[in-house]
């Protein structure tokens, strides 16, 4: 790794790197120590569990600058990838999932998908997220209290929610879940995670085969009938893009509703603004994605020519990390950042990320949010934390910051 730009005083040591990834002192808050690292106009050097280097990005603008630059390379086959997870980098450079890829590959794959996800064709998906959230707090509710939000709500919306979408039968869902558990944790091995992509992408293989032959109304079908019957992509290539589609989609929302509603049971100010006025709602989601930032490390990248940064430079070749939460806990962009304010006027948050890879499921992220938690305080207003959220066991080795468990009471 070469030397950041500005370069250190003549004689003075370069600091220690510092190890990373960091853990969260409370489950609401990126890692304190990025706060420190904002001071400083020059990113901060990290060592990774690969052993490799990486820079760390914290300021909301250079988190910015280096995400749309065209110099910032997702290609997890570079060596300077910065891979944080135990064989992500090689699982990913072999299985070369769209997110990570660079133009033409990714602008080719993403225009495949991105008409699944607009805003029109996502709010005809309204009615049936209700049903499916209402199904399951009705599950929720026929369990003893304490039971738990993760396992027994968010988990069996957001892998229903998606599944649907996919077309993934519902027979197959208790399997999908399995699944998805093993691969998405970074205290799984290498072996583990290989397992469990064979697992998924046989079961995709089977639905690819079974959709060519009787096509349905899902994303999958028109995959298979348009672009793979056209010939524009392999079957290969189809395996891992619906795999991470499968993935992405079912990861952020399953730690992202357990950790909202908690949020709002910690801040019943909030939650009662809410009460009185449900079209504060969608803000509220951007708000609690800003806030909460769960895919903090997960824009992973390296710079193939120099990327100009306000105060220092991001050296050609080298790794680095941009790190949402910090950015969407920067004071020079959010003030009071650390306040949690549904009524906060500013969306401009990057919790679903920015420049090319930007969350081509946001506007579902958002929706499947917004029923989720309101249709919770809905039906279950006196719903309740029924453990301390700092005593809560953490997912802190995995992609996406989450709670292994929430149990509440009503
Ligand atoms: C619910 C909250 C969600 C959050 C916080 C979130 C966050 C993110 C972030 C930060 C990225 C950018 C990664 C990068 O730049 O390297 C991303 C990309 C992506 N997300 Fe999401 N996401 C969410 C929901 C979803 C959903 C519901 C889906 C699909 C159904 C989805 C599918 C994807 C895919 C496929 C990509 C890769 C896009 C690309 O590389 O062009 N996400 N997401």
């Amino acid at each position: 790794m070469t030397a950041p730009v500005p370069a250190p005083e003549p004689g003075s040591a370069p600091p220690e790197p510092v190890e990373f990834p960091l853990a969260r002192s409370c489950p609401f808050s990126p890692p304190a120590a990025y706060e420190g690292m904002r001071g400083s106009a020059a990113p901060t050097r990290a060592t990774i569990p690969s052993g490799k280097e990486a820079w760390l990005l914290t300021r909301y603008d250079d988190v910015r600058a280096a995400l749309s630059h065209p110099a910032s390379s997702s290609d997890a086959r570079h060596p300077a990838f910065p891979a944080l997870g135990k064989g992500e980098q090689a699982v990913a450079a072999e299985l070369r999932p769209f997110i990570r890829m660079d133009p033409p590959d990714h602008t080719r794959v993403r225009r495949m998908l991105v008409g699944e996800f607009t805003v029109r064709r996502v709010r005809e998906m309204r009615p049936e997220i209700e049903r499916v959230c209402a199904e399951q707090v009705r599950h929720l509710l026929s369990l003893p209290a304490p039971a738990d939000l993760v396992g027994e709500y968010a988990n069996r919306v957001s892998t229903t929610v998606i599944c649907r979408l996919l077309g993934v039968p519902l027979e197959d869902l208790e399997f999908f879940r399995r699944i998805t558990t093993v691969s998405g944790s970074r205290s799984s091995t290498e072996e583990e995670v290989g397992a469990a992509l064979a697992d998924l992408f046989g079961l995709i293989g089977r639905l690819i085969d079974e959709k060519a032959a009787d096509p349905q109304d899902d994303l999958i079908s028109r995959l298979v009938t348009g672009p793979l019957a056209r010939g524009e992509i392999t079957r290969r290539s189809l395996l891992s893009q619906i795999g991470i589609t499968l993935n992405a989609g079912h990861e952020t929302s399953r730690n992202m509703i357990p950790l909202a509603a908690l949020a709002l049971m910690e801040h019943p100010d909030q939650l009662a603004l809410l009460r009185e006025d449900p079209s504060l709602w969608p803000g509220a989601v951007d708000e609690l994605l800003r806030y909460l930032s769960v895919a903090d490390v997960i824009t992973l990248r390296v710079a193939t020519e120099d990327i100009p940064l306000e105060g220092a430079t991001i050296p050609a070749g080298d790794g680095y990390i941009a790190l949402l939460g910090a950015a969407n806990r920067d004071p020079a962009a959010f003030p009071d950042p650390g306040k949690l304010d549904v009524a906060r006027p500013q969306r401009n948050h990057v919790a679903f990320g920015y420049g090319a890879h930007q969350c081509v499921g946001q506007n579902l992220g958002r929706l499947e949010i917004e029923v989720a938690l309101r249709t919770l305080f809905d039906q279950v207003p006196a719903l309740r934390p029924a453990v301390p959220p700092q005593d809560l066991p953490r997912r802190s080795a995995s992609a996406i910051f989450g709670l292994e468990e929430v149990p509440v009471s009503w």
